[in-house]
């Protein structure tokens, strides 16, 4: 198979080297302007929105998935600054392609949002090692190699960003495994950020609290379990709401940018006040 297999959409590149179709940034003051970037997941949820906030701010964004439906749905809506390519986070070999599809696309890589990931929950009496697998395979291993791979494409003063959760610093019953993985999560950003200092790579966390996506959908519960778990969780949240994916796209473009040049090995937690303020 061709490596390239997985690439979608077309890019047009204006005379001057900036994106076309991209609206105001195209007057070049976006706050990503000329910039790169790579979103795993970015065909849903948060990383959808931030794909589209980066391409509003004038980066060029090539997104990664495993379903090319959503992927050649959502490099429909984002335009001609984005492409798409598939690859399983899970498996080392096809994070290759991603680093391919990076290097013809982009050139090299200013951003990277590390945001694929998946959530199930269960008591610990009834995890399975597979299912263990499963989630440390994508949210973790996924993670760290991701960052890996595309290390020789980063820029020197590239952002990295992964996508953590609150889960990582409280104890929610049932949530062993995803919270664990995410806590390792936490854990990369400050010794990644000390592995790259010498080439200025800033890796930070952006940790959401309970945000409206298709993540609960996913994991198999009927639909009056489903909501019943839903409800539980905003009555968590002080502000008794979940957050809009915008909310978190806009964080990430905050440690995606120069507005965030001194913040390294840091984590922001956007959660409604879940951690530091009693509900
Ligand atoms: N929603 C929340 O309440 C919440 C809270 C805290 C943290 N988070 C974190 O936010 C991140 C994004 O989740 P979301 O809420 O936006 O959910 P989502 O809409 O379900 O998005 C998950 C994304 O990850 C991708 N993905 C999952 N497994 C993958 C794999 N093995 N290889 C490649 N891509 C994979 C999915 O792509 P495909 O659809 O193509 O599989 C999808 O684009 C996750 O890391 C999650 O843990 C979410």
């Amino acid at each position: 198979m061709d490596r390239r297999d997985g690439l979608r959409g077309t890019v047009m590149i204006t005379p001057a080297g900036l994106p076309a179709g991209n609206g105001g940034s195209a007057m070049g003051t976006g706050r990503l302007q000329g910039k790169t970037a790579v979103i795993t997941g970015g065909n849903s949820g948060i990383g959808l929105a931030t794909a589209h906030e980066f391409v509003a701010q004038g980066a060029r964004v090539l997104i990664t998935g495993r379903d090319q439906a959503t992927l050649d749905t959502a490099v429909a809506g984002l335009g001609d600054a984005a492409r798409a390519v598939r690859a399983d986070v899970g498996q080392m070999g096809e994070l290759e392609l991603v680093a391919a599809a990076a290097r013809d696309f982009l050139g090299h890589v200013d951003v990277l949002f590390v945001n694929a990931g998946i959530g199930k929950f269960a008591p610990v009496e009834l995890v399975d090692e597979a299912g263990y697998d499963e989630i440390f395979d994508v949210n973790v291993k996924g993670a760290f190699f991701t960052v890996q791979s595309l290390l020789p494409l980063l820029a020197d003063g590239a952002s990295v960003i992964l996508n953590g959760s609150v889960s990582g610093l409280i104890g929610m019953a049932g949530s062993s495994v995803y919270s664990a993985s995410k806590a390792a999560i936490r854990s990369l950003a400050r010794t990644l950020s000390a592995d790259l200092t010498a080439r200025r790579i800033r890796v930070n966390v952006v940790s959401p609290g309970p945000v409206t996506t298709p993540i609960l959908g996913r994991m198999g519960l009927p639909p009056e379990a489903l909501q019943e778990t839903a409800e539980g969780i905003r009555q968590m949240v002080p502000l008794k709401r979940f957050a809009d994916v915008g909310e978190i796209a806009k964080t990430v473009l905050f440690l995606a940018s120069d507005d965030s040049t001194f913040i390294l090995g840091s984590e922001l937690v956007v959660d409604g006040g879940i951690v530091n303020v009693e509900g």
